[in-house]
């Protein structure tokens, strides 16, 4: 089902890899593949958007990960999905009179006594939440490639400079690291400011626009990166059919597929990436499609 898809798409998917990278393979996977990309990490097999999440995605074989990024209460960069801490750490038990546990509201020392890895297994006990500083690093030790979401940004003014900021001083707005960065958000304004502050970034919206607003997306978006229950091949085609800021056509990358059924649906829209809690699940699919 899959293959048949694809063979119907082959123009319009064989250009992908080079049609949407600004700089250079920021978006190039197999030709005729979507490019998989591991969402919070391996977040099926491992603590979300931690560093032992993007180690997992290394271990199975995948690239791209993604990751969540806000800002604690004196001003550091976190990496960590809700706007408050509850779900995803210790923090009620540590710091039992703090609700409703906000990041914004606790100091990076403070988020670094918490364990954010033993709510989803004793495995991962003592897993810590990490700065995007430290994250970085490891996405570069593991020679990985980074879907950045810049999250809840109206809570953080200013975050997309401090993003971009850190991505600089950290070596990842060089050519070579250009091709392995996107940064996206469910927040326009956020991402158009991302693209102000360095046009040479690939950006995404988070998000399914009308076929009659795409235009205006693509003034500062490269890609669209929709639900995937939100979308059909009809509408996969239009965005394809608009160009992007960078002259090159823009793509789509639909979440969060988790199942094969999914993997086949979504990829048979044509779409250019997959997202998902469980690349290896989607990768498999993809071969047997
Ligand atoms: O990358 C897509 C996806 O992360 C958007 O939803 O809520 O998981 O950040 P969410
Ligand atoms: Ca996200």
């Amino acid at each position: 089902m899959y293959a048949r898809a694809v063979a119907a798409t082959a123009t319009a998917i064989l250009g992908t890899a080079a049609l949407l990278s600004p700089t250079s393979d920021a978006l190039a996977g197999e030709v005729g593949e979507p490019t998989v990309v591991a969402h919070r990490g391996a977040s099926a097999y491992a603590p979300e958007n931690t560093l032992a999440s993007i180690d997992k995605a290394a271990q199975l074989g995948f690239s791209w990960v993604e990751n969540d990024v806000q800002r604690t209460r004196d001003g550091q960069l976190v990496v960590i999905h809700d706007d408050s801490l509850r779900r995803t750490t210790n923090v009620e038990d540590v710091f039992p009179g703090r609700a409703p546990w906000k990041v914004k509201d606790f100091t990076a020392a403070e988020i670094a006594r918490l364990d954010a890895g033993g709510w989803f297994s004793p495995a991962y006990a003592g897993t810590r939440v990490p700065t995007l500083k430290q994250y970085m690093r490891r996405v570069e030790h593991n020679h990985e490639k980074l879907l950045l979401e810049v999250k809840n940004p109206k809570l953080y003014p200013g975050i997309e400079q401090q993003t971009v900021r850190l991505l600089g001083n950290e070596g990842w707005l060089d050519r070579r690291h250009l091709g392995r960065l996107i940064v996206q958000s469910f927040d326009a304004d956020s991402v158009r400011t991302v693209h102000k502050l360095k046009p040479a970034l690939t950006t995404a919206y988070l998000g399914t626009p009308s076929v009659a607003q795409l235009r205006q997306y693509a003034r500062f978006s490269d890609l669209i990166n929709p639900s995937y229950g939100s979308i059909s091949a009809r509408y996969v085609s239009a965005v394809h059919a608009v160009t992007g800021p960078h002259g090159r056509r823009l793509g789509v990358f639909a979440w969060t597929v988790d199942d094969a059924a999914s993997a086949w649906k979504a990829a048979g829209y044509g779409v250019d990436g997959l997202i998902t809690n469980r690349p290896d699940v989607v990768r498999t699919a993809l071969s047997t499609g």
